[in-house]
């Protein structure tokens, strides 16, 4: 394994290991301060979604983007943890019987199996809400001038024009008996590269880079998070549940058009090769400085699970 791979490997571990203490400090803490009730089972259920698991990808995207600006990881991380708020109540919508109907994740059952539907519901209401908590803190970004920048990337990278609204045009594309490989590239790009762009974006923001900079990691973000999907469904046919801690052959069983449905497995890979090159690329102007998110990248294509 190459130097700079292992130093990857290395640093995803003790990010996510940062990222699980800091989630599990605020979860602890969220809505002490309002001194009313916090309903026991409502924040087990968000325990349950959010800790012990996951690859913690988005916020080591956030850490190591705000890396290039000199923003050191516990100074990202409150940020970081915000976006994997919001990432775990996209994950426990997801898994509901009303959307994909899921059982496993992350090899644990889901959320609405270890609870109830409406607790699953209510958990991922309250992680979204959490997230933006989290931004809106003084800790997370001294100057209030970036926290609202931060706040509206969050939330539009999440909601109707982002996640939200790609997960809209999934269900829409399951019902139909063909979808355009451009129809695919655009809800993917919402449903999953939303917030994969809004990780290496955030930490641009963080680091108070330049309008240029901001771009540069906007455009690196897309790429993986294009990414990021077509290995989802690559996985998705080749893996099983046990790498994947989540329930495979799950596309083909709905008839859900992907590039793989529609262009078959060895293009795919091509493609996704493809997309890696147009990645590093994007981080030319970084030079060395940029070679974590380089091998983020790699990892983006070459995971497992
Ligand atoms: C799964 O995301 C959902 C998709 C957007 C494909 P991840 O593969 O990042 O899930 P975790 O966080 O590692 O469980
Ligand atoms: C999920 O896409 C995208 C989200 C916004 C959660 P999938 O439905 O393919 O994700 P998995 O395969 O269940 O993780
Ligand atoms: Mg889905
Ligand atoms: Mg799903
Ligand atoms: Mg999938």
């Amino acid at each position: 394994m190459s130097q700079l791979k292992l130093e990857f490997k290395t640093l995803l571990k003790s990010h996510a290991e940062l990222v699980e203490k800091t989630l599990i400090e605020l979860l602890d803490e969220a809505c002490l301060d309002y001194e009313i009730e916090r309903p026991a089972r409502l924040m087990q259920a968000m325990r349950h979604s959010s800790l012990d698991g996951g690859k913690r990808l988005r916020p080591f995207l956030v850490m190591e983007s705000a890396k290039l600006f000199d923003v050191k990881p516990d100074q990202s991380v409150l940020a970081a943890c915000a976006l994997e708020c919001i990432h775990c109540y996209s994950l426990v919508h997801d898994d509901l019987p009303a959307m994909d109907d899921d059982d496993l994740r992350r090899g644990k059952p889901t959320t609405h199996k270890a609870y109830d539907e409406a607790t699953a519901i209510l958990a991922g209401d309250a992680l979204l809400t959490l997230a933006f908590d989290i931004l809106s803190r003084e800790a997370t970004h001294t100057s209030a001038t970036t926290r609202i920048e931060l706040v509206k990337l969050f939330a539009q990278n999440s909601g109707l024009g982002g996640m939200v609204g790609g997960q809209m045009l999934d269900l829409e594309a399951e019902k139909k008996t063909s979808i355009s490989k451009e129809d695919i590239l655009t809800l993917q790009a919402m449903k999953t590269g939303a917030l994969i762009r809004c990780a290496c974006h955030a930490g641009a923001v963080l680091g108070n880079a330049s309008k240029e900079e901001q771009q540069t990691l906007f455009d690196f973000g897309d790429i993986i998070g294009q990414a990021f999907q077509l290995v989802d469904d690559i996985l998705d046919v080749t893996s099983d549940a046990q790498t994947m801690g989540k329930k495979t052959s799950k596309d083909a069983d709905k008839g859900k058009g992907t590039l793989v449905s529609l262009y078959g497995l060895e293009a795919s890979q091509a493609r996704a090769e493809e997309l890696l090159e147009m990645a590093i690329e994007t981080l030319v102007p970084f030079g060395k400085k940029a070679d974590i998110l380089i091998e983020a990248a790699r990892f983006t294509i070459e995971r497992k699970n």
